[in-house]
């Protein structure tokens, strides 16, 4: 039997990650977050004080990167870097910077193919990002774009990073939101955008509960699970 995925991809703050978990446990599916990934070389890359857009100096460094992905008896996803867990500190602010600029380099996105592509060969899964629909699973079950207007992801961002403890200003995380998500649609490298066959789900002015709904819906009516 066929293992049946689920691509959700969207710029940040779109509320992709709390969605994406709250489908997977809902339809009994795994959830991948593939930001973490990302997060996790970045993450790397700030460690060595290399800069993340230096890509002769990021390509050097992914022989020494070693990442797991476990997934805990809660379903949730944590993220080893060469045996530590980073799952806390990749949320960091400053890691979205660099989690941005390693993902613009090709030879990083080649290196995480196969760890995205595994978990969906062996469970149903549920797998957010910005390249899932069009590059790592375009052959998804069902794919959504999942967005919502910028000052609606910049106050859903601003809450998140206050709930965690950090110390953040909303106009910077505002302005810093929006250069990234420039970034992450410009790039030549598997650019953030919606694939031909996404169903678009823009968020904005929802509750949480009226955009769980919403995806609950486009599940329903494109998906036999
Ligand atoms: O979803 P996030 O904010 O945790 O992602 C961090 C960065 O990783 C984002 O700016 C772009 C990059 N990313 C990517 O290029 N492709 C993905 N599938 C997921 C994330």
């Amino acid at each position: 039997m066929g293992y049946k995925s689920i691509a959700i991809d969207g710029p940040s703050g779109a509320g992709k990650s709390t969605l994406a978990k709250l489908l997977a446990e809902k339809l009994g599916f795994l959830y991948m977050d593939t930001g973490a990934i990302y997060r996790t070389v970045g993450l790397y890359a700030f460690q060595r004080g290399v800069d993340p857009t230096d890509e002769q100096a990021v390509t050097a460094l992914l022989k020494d990167i070693g990442i797991e992905i476990c997934h805990g008896e809660d379903g949730l996803q944590r993220m080893l870097l060469n045996g530590t867990d980073v799952t806390e500190e990749i949320r960091q602010n400053e890691i979205s910077r660099y989690a941005s600029g390693v993902s613009a380099i090709p030879e990083v996105r080649a290196f995480l193919l196969d760890i995205q592509r595994k978990l969906a060969q062996e469970h149903h899964i549920i797998m957010d990002g910005r390249d899932i629909g069009t590059v790592v699973l375009p052959q998804a079950d069902l794919k959504i774009f999942l967005t919502a207007d910028c000052e609606a992801r910049a106050r859903r961002r601003y809450e998140e990073l206050l709930q965690r403890g950090q110390t953040v200003e909303f106009e910077t995380v505002r302005s810093e939101m929006l250069q990234r998500d420039e970034k992450d649609e410009k790039r030549a490298a598997a650019p953030l955008c919606k694939a031909e066959d996404a169903i678009l789900a823009d968020t904005t002015g929802n509750s949480l509960e009226e955009s769980f709904e919403r995806l609950l819906e486009i599940v329903r009516e494109h998906l036999t699970v």
